[in-house]
């Protein structure tokens, strides 16, 4: 721990197994918060949660499917049994499956999933969530879009239903921060650009030519591809009190390559 940033809050970061989930889970904790770290399988969470502890850190991991109504009123129950509520909800479960073809051809299976794992979960983890932080009055909601949502063809491997559904977590973004902000609740949302988050992403920029991959960072006036910790500082300062006159906002962290 090197800061007290979130000392005496309740953090629950949704996906904190995978690559941006983990990097948000180790920043929290490293500011004094309670990380609450949520995913689908405890392969990747377990690795987290001791290295959290073994840094001086709070980190409990959960095991939940959050498409699943009883698994995310079970986390959120646990987190005000054990935590008398959640401060800080970071829905950054999500991600897309891979389809290159046509959208005649695209399964409806395809879509529910995609659709479900980026919105249903923050849906679903912010109506949990809600009843807690209002008896608080006190809580920061940031879900996570992408780059995708922004404008269509940014990099080939991005799917229709991916590109709806995050342009859905800005629909949610801007509703709740409506809905909520009387009750003390802030609700803004990350809208991170390309980032090698593990070896999928790693896997996606090896795969482009050399052209693509120049025109890419061409296109970005930072001339770079983002740094996990660069999403992480904009997560931070979106679930701190020094954003606590912004809400309904999507903030795009993308080096410049797409302005509102
Ligand atoms: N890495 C990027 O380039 C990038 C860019 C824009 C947006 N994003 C978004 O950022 C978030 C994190 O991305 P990442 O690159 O770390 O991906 P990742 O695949 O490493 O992490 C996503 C995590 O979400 C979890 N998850 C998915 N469905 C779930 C469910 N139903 N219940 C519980 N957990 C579930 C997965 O198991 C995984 O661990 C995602 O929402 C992604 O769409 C990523």
């Amino acid at each position: 721990m090197v800061g007290q940033r979130f000392a005496g809050k309740t953090v629950v970061i949704t996906g904190g197994g995978g690559g941006l989930g983990g990097e948000y889970c180790r920043a929290f904790a490293r500011e004094s918060a309670q990380v609450v770290a949520v995913d689908l399988d405890h392969s990747g969470l377990d690795r987290l949660e001791k290295s959290i502890i073994k840094e001086g850190g709070h980190c409990e991991a959960q095991c939940a499917d959050l498409c699943r109504e009883s698994d995310v009123s079970a986390l959120f129950e646990r987190c005000a049994r054990s935590h008398g509520g959640v401060d800080i909800l970071i829905n950054n479960a999500g991600g897309d499956l891979a389809y290159n073809g046509p959208i005649e051809g695209l399964p409806v299976d395809h879509w529910d999933t995609v659709v479900n794992r980026n919105l249903k979960t923050a849906f679903l983890c912010a109506r949990a969530a809600a009843p807690l932080m209002k008896r608080k009055r006190y809580g920061k909601i940031v879900n996570v879009s992408s780059r995708a949502a922004r404008s269509v063809g940014w990099y080939g491997a991005v799917t229709v239903a991916y590109i709806c559904a995050k342009l859905g977590v800005i629909g949610l973004t801007r509703h709740l921060a409506k809905e909520l902000g009387p009750h003390g609740i802030n609700v803004n949302c990350l809208v991170p650009s390309f980032t090698i988050s593990g070896p999928l992403l790693q896997h996606h920029w090896d795969q482009m030519t050399g052209g693509e991959r120049d025109s890419m960072l061409r296109a970005t006036p930072l001339g770079r591809l983002p740094e996990m910790r660069d999403m992480a500082n904009v997560v931070l300062f979106l679930a701190s009190d020094e954003s606590a006159y912004m809400t309904g906002v999507a903030v795009d962290v993308n080096g410049g390559s797409w302005m509102a």
